[in-house]
């Protein structure tokens, strides 16, 4: 060990405090050995039974452990929050900058001299990247990995995206409830992330482009033996990479995120990843503007074929060979000198990947679309920009101009949306406010607002749809997503009423309230702001700290 491990800082202190410590630690049962130069190894948990993707990460810890172990190391499990998609109100997003501050301050507080950080579902991936990003202690990441293919009958389902399809067809009375029980008994068949290309997905790919994790880790199945021996093989690594003091500082530099935004658009990426990749920079300082998402879109071919833009699920993507098969069809496009958590470059990690499946990964000379799958747009309704799935929309709405309905808030399109009588058609533009970093509070995924029953029920699968909240990124359909500045603070948006003309050109990236300027100015003039939603504890702290969107919505005091 060439230098001075920062736990002997703990254990090596002469006197009590250094005699104690040693003594509280063997109450665990270890012998006196523990102290003779082992790299003290925390594996950072987010294991909880309220959260369901990462329910079996108990198993891969104890993988991991043997891992640690087996390369001379100690390994100590310790916990975090634990971000469950499904059950947290009013929405896991308010809750990411929290469970970030736990990893950092746990890393940070604690005799570790290098972390394995375990997650899965959607927040928890970018929460401990932030805080481990800004702890900078060697870190390395073992993302949970994707549930098994939804099952119904002899039809495969896509957690989220075909559930939202299915609910869609009971809601228009074409599925019975006797069916729609089986369908919920069916849809998820084990623990794991969503099964199609969501945030979690997205996420634990792009944990991989940024060269966090060992290569290959984000697709292989929750369930799959081969997850707990890359969690072995990465107790091992992280013990070396505690020797070579192999930091994120060294592995998240600027090539290794423009890496990552160039493999989210290959991938048709979940809109979630914008925020979450801005908000990860922003811990090491670096800028990453909307632009540079846009321009990398540009250039970068869609080649992974999965829902919700696709066809296919996460247990085909892991057959066609996952991430680095797509790093190297895109090589060309990348950054292949950034360092990751092998010790070697990106190129090294993937120049060998082979694709075992055509039909789930495109070759990059003959992707599914010319252009990556988030574009940002701009324009008067969104000067500070706001983002779309272009591969997730229906191509005849890319251009589109139609009448604004207008809902005030999500209460209120609640209470709308099913209204035999509600006045729409297929051209209209549905608006929803008060949904964003302040205004839900927390940033919710309210975006994907359901289709109107009374188009359903006229066969209309799809509409242009503006907000300023986020959408789960296994939603789909042509839906305008993070409009900043948000509603709630007086953003342009807070002055569309019904009956205005918005105009939607994905070509050009434009997103215009069809009227004149000071028209939206002198309406802007009369909105007052709603009362805030906490008065105390951490919701304030949130209210008075988060950013907006475009800024990647960390607390303005966590930044680098
Ligand atoms: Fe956790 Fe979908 S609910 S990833």
């Amino acid at each position: 060990m060439a230098n001075k491990l920062r736990s002997q800082e703990w254990f090596e202190e002469p006197g009590y405090y250094g005699f104690s410590r040693r003594a509280w630690l063997r109450s665990e049962g270890f012998g006196a050995d523990i102290f003779e130069g082992k790299p003290v190894i925390g594996i950072c948990n987010s294991f909880s039974e309220l959260n369901n993707c990462n329910a079996h990460l108990r198993q891969v810890a104890e993988a991991v452990k043997r891992g640690v172990w087996t390369a001379g190391g100690l390994p100590l499990e310790f916990p975090t929050i634990s971000l469950g998609e499904m059950f947290m109100r009013p929405t896991t997003m308010l809750f990411r900058n929290l469970m970030a501050m736990d990893v950092e301050e746990s890393i940070r507080a604690n005799p570790i001299d290098g972390v394995v950080l375990l997650c899965g579902c959607d927040k928890t991936t970018p929460a401990q990247l932030m805080g481990a990003a800004s702890a900078d202690v060697p870190a390395i990441v073992v993302t949970g990995g994707p549930m098994l293919a939804g099952q119904w009958r002899t039809r495969r389902l896509g957690a989220g995206t075909d559930g939202r399809k299915l609910f869609d067809l009971f809601r228009a009375g074409k599925l019975s409830e006797e069916e729609l029980d089986e369908i919920e008994g069916g849809i998820a068949r084990s623990t794991g992330h969503c099964t199609v290309m969501g945030t979690a997905s997205t996420m634990a790919c792009l944990a991989e482009a940024l060269g966090m994790t060992l290569p290959g880790c984000a697709a292989i199945p929750a369930p799959d033996a081969r997850r707990l021996a890359l969690a072995e093989m990465t107790g091992r690594r992280i013990v070396e990479m505690v020797r070579e003091d192999l930091r994120p500082s060294r592995i998240l530099t600027p090539a290794a995120f423009d890496n990552a935004v160039a493999v989210d658009m290959a991938i048709g990426g979940s809109t979630n990843a914008v925020i979450h990749l801005i908000a990860i920079a922003g811990r090491l300082g670096l800028e990453l503007p909307l632009d540079a998402f846009d321009g990398i879109s540009r250039r970068t071919p869609w080649i992974v074929n999965l829902k919700p833009s696709g066809e296919f699920l996460m247990e085909d993507f892991f057959a066609a060979g996952g991430v680095p098969v797509v790093m190297r069809e895109i090589l060309g496009l990348l950054d292949g000198g950034c360092l990751t958590v092998t010790g070697r470059s990106v190129r090294e990690n993937v120049e060998s990947a082979v694709c075992h499946d055509r039909t789930v990964i495109r070759t990059a000379d003959q992707p599914l679309t010319a252009e990556g799958g988030t574009v940002i747009l701009c324009g008067n309704l969104a000067p500070n920009g706001a983002v779309l799935k272009q591969t997730a929309a229906s191509p005849h709405l890319l251009r589109h101009r139609g009448r604004a309905y207008v809902f005030e808030n999500v209460r209120e399109m609640r209470a709308q949306i099913d209204r035999e009588d509600l006045p729409v058609d297929k051209d209209t533009v549905l608006v929803m406010k008060s949904c964003g970093p302040k205004g839900a509070p927390g940033f919710p995924e309210w975006g994907h607002i359901p289709m109107p029953k009374v188009l359903l029920k006229q066969g209309v699968e799809d509409m242009v749809r503006v907000s300023d909240a986020r959408m789960s990124g296994t939603s789909f359909g042509t839906v305008v997503l993070h409009v900043a500045p948000e509603s709630a603070i007086g953003g342009p948006l807070a002055a569309v009423r019904t009956g205005d003309e918005v105009l939607l050109d994905v070509e050009k990236r434009r997103l215009e309230l069809c009227l004149p300027e000071e028209e939206i100015a002198r309406r802007l003039a009369e909105f007052t702001p709603p009362p805030p939603h906490y008065d105390r504890g951490y919701g304030k702290l949130f209210l008075d700290h988060v950013t907006q969107a475009h800024l990647g919505c960390d607390f303005d005091f966590l930044r680098s």
